[in-house]
């Protein structure tokens, strides 16, 4: 039997109990088509650094590098001060392990209620290929002066040839293999960032040849949260700077039902991928069986895909909107009409028999 090698990073808050619903319904997909999960846990996150003054050991990135994929709860916690886990685990992991796309599905799932009035599933799914390790994420730039008068603070934006190409050529072929509406829409801000989004458009258009079954287009990155809000169903992939792309997902999740749903993949096609629920720790709903878990799920349903496991991943999708159409009042934290938990059992007995 086929089998892959899982690392598990549960993480802060509400991250470990979603987790253990995606390993649920990952376990029941597994079972059903064939293959096995060998899960292998590591703690890192903000008990751990509060408890031994660690954040992420040395070897981590060595030993991570080894497994097929990696499966996160979240990282944040609220007796840490915002950005040390966050920088320290999520952007260090994704950094070290060069995962360079940022892939992030925006669909609208039956049963979910929308907050763009006659907007329905038909007008919402499209992809957002996010830049996930250069940008202003980068963390170049400094201070200057720190704490006087005449302080000075400088952010800058990182765009490597290289970082951006292998952006761009994966969201054309991203853009193939989905085989949807076969467009790609380049978002960037080219009227006033004319050195980083230059770049970007120069790259974009030089390549665009080698696709020539992809329809190209660009928009600025305020027009695109306008239309993301009144026209959705114009985009099919949207592919964007990593700073850009960080901002226009929350707004996806927003349109798609909430961050109870939003799922995403940090992606790289040569190494190893991560997959997590994109709504962060939610720590005030820790330990209540509160949080919806569907999230978490979904990533896990990516991962499973990213692994080769198709139909499998399929399935945990199709499970989950089956749940969704029937079953949940709603997707909100404690609103949901069940617990956590019933939440994962309803989607991994679907998975085993739907
Ligand atoms: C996300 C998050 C992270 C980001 C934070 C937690 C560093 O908002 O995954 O979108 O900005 O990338
Ligand atoms: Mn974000």
């Amino acid at each position: 039997m086929k089998s892959y090698n899982i690392a598990v990073i549960p993480g802060d808050g509400t991250g470990p109990e979603v987790v253990v619903e995606g390993v649920k319904a990952l376990d029941a997909a597994g079972e059903r088509y064939g293959f096995k999960l060998d899960y292998t846990h590591f703690d890192f996150g903000g008990d751990r650094y509060l408890k031994t003054g660690e954040i992420l050991p040395d070897s981590a990135i060595e030993e991570l590098s080894k497994f097929d994929a990696i499966y996160l709860g979240a990282i944040g916690h609220p007796d840490v001060k915002p950005g040390v886990l966050e920088k320290g685990i999520l952007l260090r992991m994704r950094f070290e392990l060069d995962q360079y796309i940022n892939l992030r599905p925006v669909k609208l799932y039956p049963g979910i209620e929308c907050p763009l009035k006659d907007k329905g599933p038909e007008h919402i799914d499209f992809v957002v290929v996010r830049e996930n390790t250069e940008g202003l994420y980068a963390g170049a730039g400094g201070f200057l002066k720190k704490g006087t008068a005449d302080e000075v603070a400088v952010q800058e934006s990182i765009n490597t040839r290289k970082g951006v190409e292998r952006c761009l050529r994966y969201a054309f072929e991203y853009c193939q293999k989905r085989n949807k509406e076969k467009a790609l829409t380049l978002c960037g801000k080219t009227n006033v960032l004319t050195y980083a989004f230059d770049l970007w458009q120069r790259t974009f258009n030089e390549i665009a040849p080698d696709y020539p079954d992809i329809k190209t287009d660009y928009a600025h990155v305020d027009a695109i949260t306008m239309w993301m809000v009144k026209n959705p169903e114009w985009f099919d992939v949207i592919v964007t700077d990593n700073m850009f792309g960080d901002i226009i997902t929350d707004l996806g999740a927003m349109i798609q039902g909430g961050m109870g749903i939003a799922a995403g993949g940090n992606i790289n096609p040569e190494g190893v991928s991560m997959f997590e629920p994109i709504g962060g720790s939610a720590p005030k709903y820790k330990g209540q069986n509160k949080i919806n878990p569907l999230a978490a799920i979904c990533a896990g349903g990516m991962m499973l895909e990213h692994l080769g496991e198709d139909e499998a991943g399929k399935m945990i999708e199709k499970s989950v909107m089956e749940v969704t159409a029937k079953h949940l009042k709603s997707l909100a934290a404690g609103k949901m009409g069940h617990t956590t938990t019933e939440v994962g059992d309803m989607v991994t007995n679907l998975v085993g028999k739907l």
